[in-house]
């Protein structure tokens, strides 16, 4: 299974609005996949620090997920030019070095006028030095508060953007092909 890890542990989030709805498009295109959440896991990362030995279960259960996935979603927001420092702590308490280790990764970068580019690189380079396979395909969602407004003729503040809707489901089908290709070759964690 994927999994999609809400890149910050902040309430309410519009990370994990847009990792909702690239959930909702994995299950369109019949796939489960699982979205983490920092938020659910920071009590136990504050606790105490677990680097290396991580006995925290809701932690624990989590680390246990991204070790042993077929794939890796990332949606990151953009705070101060970088991604959050949740997001960096979680990585953190990852089985080192091997947890990301032939596994593929994807990026969803959201923020402000440069729609989550600088966070997404920063992880391309995280990733890229623990040797997971990075999808190059990222979609950068810009102004991401304007998609959530409510309005009349939206009241739920549905995200609308047919644009970026379409280029979402295009990562997620193409994601897929990736691993399944990797798996068939023999290159991906759980297949080498
Ligand atoms: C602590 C913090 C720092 C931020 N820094 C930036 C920034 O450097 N560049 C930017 O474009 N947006 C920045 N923003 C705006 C966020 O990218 C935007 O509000 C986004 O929705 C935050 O993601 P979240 O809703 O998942 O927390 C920042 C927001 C927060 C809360």
């Amino acid at each position: 299974m994927k999994h999609i890890i809400v890149g910050t542990d902040r309430l309410h989030s519009n990370s994990q609005r847009m990792a909702e709805i690239v959930q909702g498009l994995y299950q369109a295109n019949g796939e489960a996949v699982e979205i983490i959440e920092i938020k659910d896991i920071m009590k136990g990362l504050v606790a105490s620090p677990q680097y290396g030995n991580v006995t925290d279960p809701l932690l624990k259960a989590a680390t246990d997920k991204v070790e042993k996935s077929d794939g890796l979603i990332i949606i990151t927001p953009e705070y101060n030019g970088s991604f959050p420092g949740a997001l960096k702590y979680f990585i953190d308490h990852l089985r080192y070095p091997d947890a990301f280790e032939a596994r593929p990764v994807c990026f969803v970068g959201i923020g402000g006028m440069f729609g989550g580019l600088r966070p997404v690189e920063h992880l391309q380079q995280v990733f890229g030095y623990r040797n997971a396979y990075v999808f190059p395909e990222r979609i950068f969602v810009m102004n991401v508060w304007n998609h959530f407004k409510k309005s009349d003729s939206n009241p739920d503040g549905a995200f609308q953007d047919q644009l970026i809707l379409g280029l979402l489901m295009k990562q997620a089908k193409n994601f897929t092909t990736f691993v399944e290709s990797l798996k068939t070759a023999r290159l991906h964690a759980l297949t080498k």
